[in-house]
């Protein structure tokens, strides 16, 4: 076996027995409501990782993140810098769905300080083990769990960051944000997470071009930023 072949091999068996620790994790209360836990997808050779917020209804469902509609946004997001979801590794600050109740129904909500403290293990192993050259955090509470609890995303995203590992870090705006917006806004913010997806992108190709195409794991080709190419296709 090459020295590429079992880098993934030892990837794969190490992110396997991180899932099966996270599948018996219940460290809070929404470990017990959970249909399952969600933990990472994608390849564990990519220098890219994405960071989202925690699993919803579908992903809890399903066990995979970003399956439902912010998923489908995500994956126009990463089509339009040339990446297909799988060329990258996709996963979120919590591994279980964060509910609450409401006249009888359930809804997602957001993580709670002590449910992102309890997994923030998890995902630094997850880091540990991929080694990514760049992360890009979708929406405040993915970037408050590196960044700190000041950070404003409307002011503070699309800088470069030092991350976890060395990595560089940028956040952008989730795509279940993007999703909700309504009249005006909607082209300007899209367009924001443009000009931060095409800084991804060119990122990426700088470390493509440092680590040799081969060894990149990563289709080599930045995208010509056109007129359309904000509104992701
Ligand atoms: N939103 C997230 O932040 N993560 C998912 O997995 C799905 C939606």
């Amino acid at each position: 076996m090459d020295s590429e072949s079992s880098l993934l091999e030892e990837r794969q068996q190490r992110l396997a027995s991180l899932r099966s620790e996270v599948a018996a994790c219940r460290r809070c209360a929404i470990g017990y409501t959970r249909t399952q836990a969600v933990c990472g997808v994608g390849s564990p050779r990519s220098p890219l990782v994405i960071v989202g917020e925690g699993p919803g209804e579908n992903e809890d469902r399903q066990g995979e993140p970003f399956v439902g509609r912010a998923g489908e946004l995500l994956n126009k997001m990463l089509a339009a810098i040339d990446l297909r979801r799988e060329d990258v590794y996709i996963t979120n600050t919590i591994k279980s769905r964060a509910t609450v109740e409401e006249n009888g129904r359930v809804f997602n909500r957001a993580p709670t300080p002590d449910e992102m403290a309890n997994c923030r293990e998890y995902l630094d192993r997850e880091l540990a083990i991929i080694e990514p050259r760049i992360i890009l955090a979708l929406g405040a509470p993915a970037a408050k769990s590196f960044l700190g609890r000041d950070f404003s995303i409307t002011r503070q995203r699309g800088i470069w960051y030092a991350g976890p590992g060395g990595a560089d870090l940028m956040v952008t705006f989730h795509p279940a944000y993007v999703l909700r917006l309504t009249g005006g806004n909607i082209n300007a913010v899209k367009r924001l997470v443009w000009s931060d997806l095409l800084a991804v992108r060119h990122k990426l190709d700088e470390v493509t071009a440092q680590r040799g195409a081969k060894d990149a794991q990563m289709p080599a080709s930045a995208p010509e930023p056109d007129a359309l190419s904000f509104d992701f296709r």
